[in-house]
């Protein structure tokens, strides 16, 4: 039986995932959900975000989306598509985790069978990637936990079908 997908994002209230390719936030309690939840995993993701964390190798199985293969270094699979990135992903190991960016977002909602999101309660003005609507994919509220720091107040969801 094929596994599920699940996908997993921070976003602000106004669907912001990241500025001048980077997170718009620095929230080290959604850093350490999003590590603790996708280690001893797969984890799928575009070449943008592959280049930003390059240390997902780490205890991780990594599928990357992009044209240039050549650019990705051996051990991390490489492949051109997202439906192929979760074809190769069900014969790696664990749970797969969808990771963004927007594109992988935008055309994992509809394949996806959960969601982890940490809602960060802010409006990000100078975003420029987003994370789609997810409400009419997810309307089943599954778990929530509030929390907050000195600087950023959030909640983390988890959401089904
Ligand atoms: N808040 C969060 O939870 C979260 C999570 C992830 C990322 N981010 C943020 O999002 C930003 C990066 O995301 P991004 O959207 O700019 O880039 P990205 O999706 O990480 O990478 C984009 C590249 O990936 C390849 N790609 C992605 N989807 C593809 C598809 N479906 N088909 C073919 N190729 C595909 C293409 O690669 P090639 O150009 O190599 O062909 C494309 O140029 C950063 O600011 C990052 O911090 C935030």
């Amino acid at each position: 039986m094929a596994k599920p997908v699940y996908l997993i994002v921070a976003c602000s209230e106004n669907r912001v995932i990241g500025r001048r390719g980077g997170l718009p936030w620095s929230i080290p309690e959604d850093s350490r959900f999003f590590q603790d939840k996708t280690r001893g995993h797969t984890v799928i993701m575009g070449s943008h975000s592959f280049g930003e964390w390059p240390g997902c190798v780490k205890g991780r199985d990594v599928v990357v989306i992009t044209h240039e293969p050549e650019k990705i270094p051996a051990g991390v699979h490489a492949v051109h598509s997202l439906p192929e990135a979760i074809k190769v992903a069900q014969g790696l190991r664990g749970d797969i985790y969808l990771c963004g960016g927007q594109r992988v977002y935008e055309e994992g909602l509809a394949l996806g069978d959960r969601l982890y999101l940490t809602l960060v309660h802010a409006m990000i003005d100078d975003g420029d990637t987003f994370f789609p609507d997810w409400r009419r994919y997810f309307p089943r509220e599954i778990a929530r936990r509030e929390s907050s720091d000195e600087h950023w107040r959030y909640t983390f969801l988890t959401l089904e079908k």
